[in-house]
């Protein structure tokens, strides 16, 4: 017998860089002519039917005016298209158009835009380079940084993809303008959620000044646009693969995340955490983590942003029980939560950052849950 030891120790360095302004299209097309994508010349520039028009477009014009070879790949927009069918059509179009390895992508939306396009970077022709124009609160709060990239399946979300770092970051906050109000209010249930898990200042910011999102006022967005980015990654950097610590910015999506299955989709991402946190948060209560007055002040929060904390009529609270043990976080057949010690901070249990909760009492919570 012959045995060999293949030896491929490796050093990365996926750092990248995030910028946060106004009308971020020149300094993307500078970057890229700066040789941000490996210095290729070739964009797949993917983005869905409502962020096309608006942005995509504007950016593939820019693209081809400074020397670049541009494609747009539209999909129709919604969590809905967040599946493998539509990744491999995408795939399929890029292979059609004559998209090989010394290709760039370009995911210019929101986080189903640069979820799904991440993913398909990570594996086209066995991993092009991508960089996220982020165009949602959702987007810039969460989904465009930090990594993940995944789609759906009917069984539950992001059970399939990888971890994957762009080339960098755009977070242009002038296109929340364009963000119906829903969207907006989806968004910012990302940023209760990084403010409830780290940073009790930032929560009582946000009691004060979230309006300042609805009326556009610069300094509030910057200032939250800034603090998610701080807060996220803060943790990303210590954890990249969700190892451990990573876990916490689960906060609120073991419910979440199953709701907003078990709602087909009909509750945006932020309004299915939403229900999620509050369902934490009573949690943490339950178990002497939390005080009535925070679970009340953090549900009176969620509602300021817009958001329900209510379980519509429609959900089969039954099922949403079942559904939580899709959950990621679950281990040998146990659901683990993530649970609050207080606001501003998560409860650390040893070496774990979840913790086991039994059926029954997550059960109750949701049943007694308006
Ligand atoms: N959205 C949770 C995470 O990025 O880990």
């Amino acid at each position: 017998m012959k045995s060999f030891n293949v030896t491929l120790k490796k050093v990365v360095d996926d750092s990248y860089d995030i910028d946060i302004g106004y009308g971020l299209e020149d300094r993307l097309i500078n970057d890229l002519k700066n040789g941000l994508c490996c210095g290729y010349k070739r964009a797949a520039v993917i983005s869905d039917s409502i962020v096309a028009p608006l942005y995509a477009e504007g950016i593939c014009e820019k693209l081809s005016e400074n020397g670049f070879s541009q494609k747009l790949f539209v999909f129709p927009e919604g969590e809905k298209s967040k599946t493998r069918r539509t990744k491999e059509q995408l795939e399929d179009d890029m292979l059609a158009s004559g998209y090989r390895r010394d290709c760039f992508v370009i995911a210019v939306g929101g986080g189903v835009v640069t979820d799904i396009s991440g993913f398909l970077a990570g594996t086209y022709g066995r991993g092009v380079p991508f960089v996220n124009y982020a165009t949602t609160l959702l987007a810039a709060a969460d989904a465009s940084i930090g990594g993940k990239t995944a789609v759906d399946t009917p069984l539950a979300t992001n059970l399939i993809g990888m971890f994957n770092q762009p080339k960098k970051v755009y977070i242009d906050l002038e296109t929340w303008k364009t963000l119906p109000r829903r969207q907006l209010s989806s968004g910012l249930c990302e940023t209760v959620k990084h403010a409830m898990m780290a940073d009790k200042e930032f929560f009582e910011y946000l009691e004060n000044n979230v309006e300042g999102v609805f009326e556009f006022d610069r300094t509030v967005c910057e200032h939250i646009a800034e603090k998610n980015c701080d807060i996220k990654y803060s943790v990303v950097m210590k954890d990249e693969r969700e190892a451990s610590l990573r876990e916490i910015l689960n906060l609120g999506h073991t419910v979440g995340r199953a709701i907003e299955v078990v709602s087909d989709y009909r509750l945006l991402h932020g309004e299915a955490v939403a229900i999620g946190l509050a369902a934490e948060c009573i949690l943490s209560e339950s178990m002497g983590l939390m005080t009535g007055d925070e679970v009340k002040r953090s549900i009176s929060l969620l509602n300021k942003c817009g958001l329900s904390t209510n379980i519509p009529d429609y959900i089969d609270r039954d099922i949403l029980v079942e559904k939580l043990y899709t959950d990621k976080k679950v281990r040998d057949g146990k659901l683990r939560f993530i649970v609050q010690d207080g606001i501003g901070k998560v409860k650390q249990f040893g070496d774990s950052w979840a913790v086991g909760v039994k059926k029954s009492d997550i059960q109750k919570i949701i049943y007694d849950m308006k």
